[in-house]
């Protein structure tokens, strides 16, 4: 992500697909009512990446994320996703358009009375027409990829916490979206499990290629999965860049926000190229 000032200067043009940056957001305002959320914001999300947005509860971070989509609507100011103006489009592109996106929200969402094969086959036997075999593989290998092969006939109410997390993003994942979408992925989970969530982001970045979105208070999750992070405060962007831009940013909000969430000295070796430092029994105890 690049925040502020735009890359590509003036010259840039919105409306051709830039091979970097798949998502840019340009000028954006909202407010409800007297309540201004969003002042201005410049983005821009880098594709095939991990971009994490971070900011203190109600700096609008949900909010910004949502016109992404067009789930909201802003006052003034656009987003283009691959050169298309997302608040141009009519209705029926833009439920085309919303395909390319998967979501995963704080609480997994599940319905607790499908099973975990059904959760995952609800999106395609909605919008597609795929045979009951072919949606029992994608299933499949879905959930084979974060680790979740075996619980097909399972509960959402059997599995743990962090499970039912993986689940959700399986369940996003069946319809191949371009660009996933996490609202705070291990709010309410245990470090370890939080470690897992962070794992199975990485893993869905890299299997299947996509542009991660991740919304996140834990900054030591943010700085194990990121690739670039943007801080959203005072209804601005304060600083976006690579995690070791924003690690010496200057501004003391953001060094501030970063102490105190006590990843501060030891950062360095919490980082995402260093993750290889997670030991297999870890991984096991993760998964169990
Ligand atoms: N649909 C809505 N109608 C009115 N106000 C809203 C709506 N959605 C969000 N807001 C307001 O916008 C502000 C930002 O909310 P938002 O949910 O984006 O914060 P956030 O950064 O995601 O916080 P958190 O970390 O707690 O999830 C808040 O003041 C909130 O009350
Ligand atoms: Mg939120």
């Amino acid at each position: 992500m690049s925040g502020g000032d735009a890359p590509g200067g003036g010259g840039e043009d919105l409306r051709v697909a830039d091979p970097r940056w798949h998502i840019r957001v340009r000028g954006l305002c909202k407010a409800f009512g007297s309540n201004l959320v969003l002042d201005h914001i410049d983005l821009d999300l880098e594709r095939g990446k991990v971009n994490v947005i971070i900011g203190a509860s109600g700096a609008g971070k949900s909010v910004l994320v949502k016109h992404f989509m067009c789930l909201l609507r802003p006052d003034t100011g656009s987003v283009w996703v691959d050169g298309t103006d997302v608040f141009a489009l009519a209705t029926k592109p833009l439920s085309t358009f919303r395909r390319k996106f998967g979501l995963v929200f704080q609480f997994a969402a599940l319905f607790d009375s499908l099973s975990v094969e059904d959760n995952c086959a609800f999106p395609l036997r909605e919008h597609t027409t795929k045979s009951k075999a072919e949606i029992k593989e994608i299933v499949r290998d879905r959930l084979a990829a974060l680790g979740l092969d075996g619980t097909q006939k399972k509960f959402p109410g059997e599995l743990s916490g962090g499970m039912r997390k993986r689940v959700g993003l399986a369940r996003a994942l069946v319809l191949d979206p371009e660009i996933l979408i996490f609202d705070e992925p291990t709010t309410g989970l245990d470090p370890l499990a939080t470690r897992n969530v962070d794992e199975m982001i990485l893993a869905a970045a890299e299997r299947y290629n996509v542009t991660s979105v991740v919304i996140s208070h834990d900054m030591a999750s943010v700085f194990r999965i990121a690739d670039r992070i943007a801080m959203l405060h005072q209804k601005r962007i304060l600083a976006s860049g690579t995690p070791d831009e924003i690690r010496a940013h200057p501004d003391p909000y953001l060094s501030g926000f970063i102490r105190a969430s006590g990843v501060g000295a030891a950062l360095g070796t919490t980082d995402r190229a260093d993750r290889s430092e997670r030991t297999d029994r870890e991984d096991a105890e993760a998964a169990s």
